[in-house]
């Protein structure tokens, strides 16, 4: 836990970040529809990741875009993905990668970072809900749209 930071994706992080785990029944959660759909028409150079290391070892993986110009509000200054590895959750690495994002989203003038997730058992609500994320929306596909302050 003392050890966590981040660092930039490369080829020595790539792997592991795509082979983190995930507990059973939380595949679903993983990528709502809508960041799908989204996610063919974004912009890459408005895109920004990053691996949560421990030590050396990676233990989470977090992305966000931010687009001032991106047609819908909530694709503005939104969390993309945020995964933490199965044996790692619960102790913090969450929460430290959710902090980076949001100083990202300071730093480039958002203030801000909205995140679309389905709501049900297994999924992320209470943990976006105890970072201090509130529902402001649902999408047509019936997810959460949610937005936190920075
Ligand atoms: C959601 C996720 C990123 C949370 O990461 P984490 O490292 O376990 O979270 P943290 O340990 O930092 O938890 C922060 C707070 O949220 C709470 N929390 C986290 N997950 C929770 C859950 N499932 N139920 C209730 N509370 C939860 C923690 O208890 C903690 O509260 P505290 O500050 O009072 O101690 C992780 O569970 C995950 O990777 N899930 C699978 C992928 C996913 O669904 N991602 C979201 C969609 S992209």
């Amino acid at each position: 836990m003392a050890d966590l930071r981040l660092v930039e994706l490369s080829a020595a992080t790539i792997v592991a970040v795509n082979t983190l785990s995930l507990k059973p029944g939380q595949e679903q959660f993983l990528a709502p529809v809508s960041y799908g759909i989204a996610a063919t028409v974004s912009n890459p150079q408005t895109s920004w990741q990053r691996v949560v290391l421990d030590a050396d070892e990676v233990v989470g993986f977090v992305s966000a875009n931010f687009d001032p110009d991106a047609h819908e509000e909530h694709f503005r200054s939104v969390l993309w993905r945020i995964n933490v590895d199965a044996d790692e959750q619960g102790r913090g690495v969450g929460s430290y990668a959710l902090a980076a994002v949001l100083e990202e989203a300071r730093g480039r003038g958002m203030d801000h970072v909205d995140v679309i997730y389905e709501p049900g058992v297994g999924g992320p609500e209470a943990f976006f809900e105890r970072v201090g994320f509130e529902a402001v929306g649902e999408t047509e596909y019936g997810e959460i749209i949610a937005r936190v302050r920075v």
